[in-house]
């Protein structure tokens, strides 16, 4: 094969922590081989799939049937995370130490019933003895309740009930407390007010064991992006005030978030068009994110390409114990091309994506991954798939 990286960045495979892959039991959504098409296509050599499928990641079992489906079907490097409670009751606690033995990277409750401090507590000693990070969706229900978007001006307008920034940010101080106490590695997902920031730049100067992530939408898009009821656009947590935008920036910035990651969401049309309080949550991710992180970050000089690839690549596998992110003699070939100056127009009909929601839509990105090579294979080469 020929690649031509003149004037690129070639980078070590970037890994996306944070992907709904939505197999088993959704595979209308998405599936394996759909979602890691689409990652090839955004530059990912890697994703970690979120545990809230049907049955739920919460057995050995269903983690080795992905971990099977994924070696066959999967265009891309798949890591399962493992559910922290059994089913979608949230009552009693996995058998963690089976989960790790069998592939999953780490734990989560994204997507899953929401615990209470007792049961996080519980979960974090466990976890914290096996070594596995728990990755945390920050969310009070008491708070949230039957909201739909982010409280405030435009819900008013709209006349919808809103999310309050304190929804997640009791949740962040709490987790954060409790990753403190019981010594456990915590990661926040998708964190995306002021207010978590702060608190998780305070927690990081006291030594607390915390990381953090922010998507691109919250660190691209406000609550704005509703307007006209747009459902591709509502997502959990919800896209916020410009303050908080700005505050996500500054804490990719300074080092406070370590992590970009997708929280890739996809759900069917139909899913979607419905009436406002009647979407589900979430939009889709993996082949925006680069394009996103060029446009959005290092064009305005927010980021330095090291440090936008870093968030994409070394410190996700740091925190998920995992090797590589680094170009090394002798290594594993998996590596990112990108072009920082080819641009493309967003379209859905041109998605790898099973499901089409994404808010991105018509959105002319620059800086965009023109090689996605796995194992010495290139997967995606000059924006066209090969797999
Ligand atoms: O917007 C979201 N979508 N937030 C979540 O926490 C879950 C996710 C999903 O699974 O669709
Ligand atoms: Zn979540
Ligand atoms: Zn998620």
């Amino acid at each position: 094969i020929i690649i031509d990286a003149k004037d690129c960045y070639v980078c070590p495979g970037l890994l996306d922590m944070h992907v709904h892959l939505r197999e088993p039991g959704y595979e209308y959504k998405e599936d394996i081989e759909s979602g890691t098409r689409a990652a090839a296509m955004g530059g990912f050599t890697a994703v970690a799939c979120m545990p809230n499928t049907n049955p739920v990641a919460d057995t050995a079992a269903v983690i080795n049937h992905i971990i099977e489906r994924s070696a066959r079907l999967g265009a891309v490097r798949v890591y399962p995370i493992g559910a922290l409670t059994k089913g979608s009751l949230g009552k009693e606690l996995t058998e963690m130490a089976d989960l790790k033995a069998a592939g999953a990277v780490a734990l989560s409750d994204d997507g899953q019933p929401v615990m209470d401090a007792g049961m996080m507590y519980r979960v974090m000693q466990y976890a914290g003895m096996l070594g596995l990070t728990v990755v945390s969706h920050c969310e009070d229900l008491s708070l949230a309740a039957g909201g739909s978007m982010n409280e405030g001006a435009v819900a008013t307008m709209l006349g919808l009930k809103g999310i309050p920034n304190v929804a997640e940010e009791v949740m962040v101080a709490r987790d954060i407390l409790l990753a403190e106490s019981t010594g456990c590695a915590l990661h926040l997902a998708h964190i995306s007010t002021a207010g978590s920031v702060r608190l998780v730049r305070q927690a990081k100067a006291r030594g607390v064991r915390v990381t953090a992530e922010a998507t691109p939408h919250h660190f691209s898009l406000t609550e704005e992006a509703v307007l006209g009821y747009n459902t591709n656009a509502k997502v959990n947590p919800p896209l916020r005030r410009q303050e908080d935008v700005a505050a996500v920036q500054e804490g990719l910035r300074d080092g406070t978030i370590d992590v970009i990651a997708t929280d890739h969401a996809p759900h069917a049309y139909h899913e979607k068009d419905v009436e406002f309080p009647y979407a589900p949550n979430g939009l889709i991710g993996l082949e925006t994110a680069v394009g996103l992180v060029f446009s959005q970050l290092v064009q305005p000089g927010i980021l330095t390409v090291p440090k936008a690839i870093a968030k994409l690549c070394s410190n996700p596998r740091k925190i998920l114990n995992l090797p590589g992110g680094q170009l090394i003699p002798g290594g594993v070939a998996d590596i990112t091309i990108i072009d920082p100056e080819l641009s493309e127009v967003v379209d859905p009909a041109k998605l790898q994506s099973k499901s089409k929601n994404t808010p991105f839509v018509r959105w002319k990105l620059t800086g965009l991954p023109t090689l996605t090579m796995v194992a010495g294979q290139p997967v995606m080469q000059a924006r066209r798939l090969l797999k």
